[in-house]
């Protein structure tokens, strides 16, 4: 067991070193560098910017390259109906009160607070999904730069403290609204679409370093992904990701086969595997013979 226990603590640290040293790899060209660019309009004007784009369009990847390329740190909350303002600011550990009392000690802050205190990008993931009570008490954070920490204190915040919320289009209108006051607070909006072929093309290439996928393969993963987004029958059709799911499985399905080139047979495979479960069909279309009748439209059979 101590063994064991040893053996986790040394894991864990070289795992830390790593997350520090990875570089994050973006893509940072048309919508990307513009949004780049806004937000750190957005920061020096102290706004606070929404970022609005479909799911996996790659709002998260660009608040990571900005936090990284400002030299902080991205600190994160994904809104649901679950999460309590303790949640964002932090709470009291019980076995330590006992013992140290009401002290700074006793407190494990939450990702708001350390953002506020460390000076961090603050990514507010969806807080449309927010109870309204916890909507509302970001506005004093948002607004006014500072927090009250129960038994602890008022705080102001770190210079470097800089909130964004990122959302999806739909959720603007949906069954989740965002509520009036906060949405008030979101001074800026930038919205990511899908990007342009190219671009979208660089994008899987720059996810898949290790295969060397033809030009030829990645135009009819293109073609299959953007088709996914032109059809009226698709309600949540193929993101990014789904993209570059395709071209990896296919590239290695290949190796594995000992194949020279991604075949029809392989590439129609793998993405039937990536899109049954990528793809949101309207209701009361089944979900596995549209992926078959699309893949085989788009790819040919
Ligand atoms: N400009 C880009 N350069 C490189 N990779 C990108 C770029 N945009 C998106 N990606 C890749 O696409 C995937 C999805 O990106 P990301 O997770 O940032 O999307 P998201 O908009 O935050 O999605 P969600 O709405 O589901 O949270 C990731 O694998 C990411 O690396
Ligand atoms: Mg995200």
């Amino acid at each position: 067991m101590q063994r064991e226990l040893a053996e986790f603590k040394k894991n864990f640290e070289e795992r830390l070193a790593a997350a520090k040293k990875e570089k994050i790899k973006i893509v940072l060209k048309e919508q990307y560098s513009d949004a780049f660019d806004i937000l750190a309009d957005c920061e020096n004007a102290n706004l606070i910017p929404g970022i609005i784009g479909p799911p996996g369009t790659g709002k998260t990847l660009l608040l990571r390259a900005y936090a990284e390329k400002t030299g902080r740190d991205l600190y994160w909350v994904t809104g649901d109906e679950g999460v309590r303002p303790s949640h964002l600011t932090g709470a009291f550990n019980p076995s330590i009160v006992l013992n140290k009392g009401f002290g700074l000690e006793a407190f494990e802050p939450g990702p708001l607070l350390k953002s506020m205190v460390n000076g961090g990008v603050f990514g507010l993931n969806e807080g449309n999904r927010l109870s309204e009570y916890v909507q509302n008490s970001l506005l004093d954070p948002f607004e006014e730069r500072s927090i009250s920490v129960q038994r602890l204190g008022r705080i102001k915040a770190e210079e470097g403290f800089f909130p964004v919320l990122t959302m999806n289009p739909e959720e603007m209108s949906g069954a989740h609204r965002l509520s009036e006051a906060l949405r008030d607070r979101i001074r800026v909006w930038i919205r990511l679409g899908y990007p342009r072929k190219q671009t979208e093309l660089e994008i899987i290439k720059m996810n898949s370093p290790e295969y060397n996928i033809s030009d030829a393969t990645l135009e009819k993963i293109y073609g299959l992904v953007s088709a996914t987004r032109l059809s009226t029958d698709i309600e949540i059709p193929a993101s990014i990701r789904a993209g570059i799911s395709i071209a990896r499985l296919s590239a290695e399905m290949t190796k594995r086969k000992k194949e020279k080139n991604v075949t029809h047979a392989t590439l129609s495979e793998a993405s039937t595997y990536v899109l049954v479960g990528a793809l949101r069909f309207r209701p009361g279309i089944d979900t596995e013979p549209a992926v078959n009748a699309l893949v085989r439209r788009s790819l040919g059979s």
